[in-house]
């Protein structure tokens, strides 16, 4: 199972572990209380994606990416069985590498690069970096006992966080460099700026020669877009409905799943894919736990996600502006994705 750190639809996200108070019969986190409360005052309203992720939610993801509509997993991971070798080769130059993935990695696409690694190198240290010491300890016994020749060397780190929580590295050792993976288009999730800002700390945790690969989804056909997140099976409205499951489990919220509709929406003027909850009917919903009570017109909206879709250039052009040289980019035939090195100046 993957878990992912995402920053709030409007700002960066808060930490995870946060203080917990009982209320009758659920005990309250703070943080999921405050972002609830919060975004359901909104107008509109919203909710923050990293809600998405308990565990049900990071199943019905794992889900999302074996979904046919869902093109982004299959294309990337057609990209780096391809370039692989290449990406390890031109991220190396003359040393070794040390390799640090942002999230704890789906095992797939990884363990691609991490045999590319071993077979140029013989053996690699890889460092996920994760919030969830589930995710860091699956992804260990994972990678571990599937490729001779890694060492997983795990880090419980918040790495969406600047400040205080800054995203740190252990020093590269002499001859070696470090190569950072932010792929799976982690990075749409996040609001530009906040995207630009992250970019940035990972380049100020870096030194001069290490590298970043960034694996973002480009802009497409409308219908193309849509059905990826809205496929016809219904998993990704069953990913987007357990938001309000979540709020019926943590907060005795007394939502009807059956009375909210999930919409993906493109916004083409913002170049991202939207995701929406629309209240079928007019209706009031308690929320116990917070001693809340929302009232939805009929076809009133919570705003659950943005996933940016980008411009062929774009990425290049923010790993330029973070500090990175845009060294190569890899793409598959229909240029429906890429995946970009950038090595820090
Ligand atoms: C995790 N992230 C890159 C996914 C995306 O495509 O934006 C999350 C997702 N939301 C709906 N389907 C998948």
């Amino acid at each position: 199972m993957t878990t992912f750190v995402f920053p709030s639809i409007e700002s960066q996200s808060e930490p995870r572990t946060i203080p917990t108070h009982r209320v009758s019969d659920v005990s309250v986190n703070e943080e999921i209380a405050a972002a609830v409360r919060d975004g359901l005052a909104s107008s509109p309203r919203h909710l923050p994606p990293w809600l998405f992720y308990d565990e049900a939610g990071s199943r019905l993801f794992d889900e999302i990416t074996c979904r046919p509509e869902y093109y982004l997993t299959r294309t990337e991971r057609g990209i780096l069985t391809t370039h692989a070798d290449a990406m390890i080769a031109q991220a190396a130059g003359d040393d070794r590498l040390r390799i640090i993935e942002l999230g704890a990695g789906s095992a797939d696409k990884t363990r691609l690069l991490l045999k590319a690694a071993v077979a140029r190198q013989d053996s690699v240290v890889y460092e996920p970096v994760d919030v969830s010491p589930t995710a860091l300890d699956a992804a260990r016994q994972r990678i571990e006992s599937e490729i001779a020749g890694v060492t997983v060397a795990p880090r419980v780190m918040d790495y969406t966080h600047g400040g205080r929580r800054a995203l740190t590295l252990d020093a590269a050792l002499e001859g070696q460099r470090r190569l950072v993976l932010y792929i799976g288009s982690s990075i749409g999730n996040f609001e530009p700026e906040a995207a630009r800002r992250l970019l940035r700390r990972v380049r100020a945790s870096l030194n001069p020669g290490d590298a970043l690969l960034l694996g973002v989804d480009l802009v497409k056909e409308e219908a193309t877009l849509l059905a990826a997140y809205d496929d016809f099976a219904g998993v990704t409205a069953d990913f987007n409905l357990n938001i309000l499951a979540r709020l019926n489990r943590e907060l005795a919220a007394e939502f009807n799943l059956e009375s909210f509709e999930h919409r993906a929406v493109w916004n083409a003027a913002e170049s991202r894919i939207e995701m929406h909850l629309a209240s079928r009917i007019a209706q009031t919903i308690q929320i116990r736990a917070l001693k809340l009570q929302v009232d939805f017109a009929q076809g009133e909206t919570i705003h659950t996600e943005n996933s940016y879709k980008y411009a062929p250039g774009q990425a290049e052009a923010m790993l330029d502006e973070a500090g990175f040289t845009p060294a190569k980019t890899w793409t598959d035939d229909q240029r429906w994705f890429n995946v970009s090195l950038g090595i820090a100046h």
